[in-house]
């Protein structure tokens, strides 16, 4: 896809990435992140804020720097330049033992679950418990149990991924994500392979678990029915850029044509294919 460039700003509001957002404190910043991978810039000069104990959602086409922006953010990938302050600290300037802190503090889904094959789904469960902290298995059960409780699994304890829908298998990588009761979660596609509906369900409980736990929420996606559903604040990605970024009503109802057509899954506007 292309734009004409004089069709819309990049930001056309300018973000205040130093101070605090309208509803509280910005969770992570992205200052000008540049990251180049075999030749091609992936992310290209991006910048984003992203609210504190909010869902939200990055929308953005495939191939447009969803998932390395997601490995930067958790130091699995570092920019070229720029910054990514997490909770006050600049990860790609952070030593390995506080990267390995900071992570302890973020869940990540990944996009297939990324369950152990080799495991039952409590074992994959109480994975990070057994690796992070010391508690005893009577505790373990415990958080474990009623995580997937809260997931809707508890019948599946036992079960190997392989004999799990996708639906449940993403269910259980979501019951593991939580599991450290981190600050910040992290969902990379959580509704590719799902029909429309199980995909609905999976966003109802992406909420229902945000209203419970809380916490920084980044649902990264290009799917704009779950933007719409579950989107608080919401980051237009194109291009290895952030496009636009603000509350889920005012980008719904934005009068940018190039946000609009994003917005609208819209053949008419600025962006074309080519
Ligand atoms: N490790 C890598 N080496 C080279 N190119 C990569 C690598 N990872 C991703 N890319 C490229 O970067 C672009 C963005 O990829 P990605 O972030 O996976 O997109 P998506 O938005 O679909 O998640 C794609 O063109 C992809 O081919
Ligand atoms: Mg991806």
């Amino acid at each position: 896809m292309t734009a004409d460039e004089s069709h819309f700003q990049y930001h056309s509001e300018e973000l205040d990435l130093a101070g605090d957002s309208e509803t509280g404190n910005w969770s992570i910043r992205c200052i000008d992140v540049h990251k180049r991978l075999g030749g091609v810039p992936v992310l290209d000069g991006l910048n984003v804020a992203i609210p504190d104990d909010t869902i939200t959602v990055v929308l953005g086409p495939s191939g447009t720097g969803k998932s390395v922006l997601i490995k930067n953010l958790i130091g699995l990938m570092f920019p070229d330049s720029g910054d990514i302050i997490v909770q006050g600290e600049s990860v790609p300037s952070l030593t390995m033992p506080k990267l390995l802190a900071l992570r302890r503090r973020i869940g990540v889904l990944f996009q297939d679950g990324a369950l152990f094959g080799s495991m039952s789904v409590y074992d994959n469960v109480a994975f990070p418990l057994r690796q992070h902290t010391d508690f005893s298995e009577g505790e373990i059960a415990e958080r474990v149990n009623q995580r997937l409780t809260d997931v809707g699994l508890a019948d599946a304890v036992d079960l190997p991924p392989s004999q799990l829908s996708g639906g449940m298998r993403k269910r259980a990588g979501f019951a593991r994500a939580l599991v450290m009761e981190p600050d910040i979660v992290i969902f990379d596609e959580p509704d590719s392979g799902l029909d429309p509906v199980r995909t609905a369900l999976l966003c109802d409980l992406i909420q229902e678990m945000h209203g419970i736990y809380g916490g920084t929420y980044i649902v990264v996606t290009h799917n704009i029915a779950s933007a719409r559903q579950i989107g608080e604040y919401i980051a237009l990605l194109w291009r290895g850029r952030i496009v636009e970024a603000g509350d889920a009503d005012r980008m719904f109802s934005s009068d940018n044509p190039f946000v609009r057509q994003f917005l609208s899954g819209s053949a008419e506007g600025p962006l074309t294919m080519d």
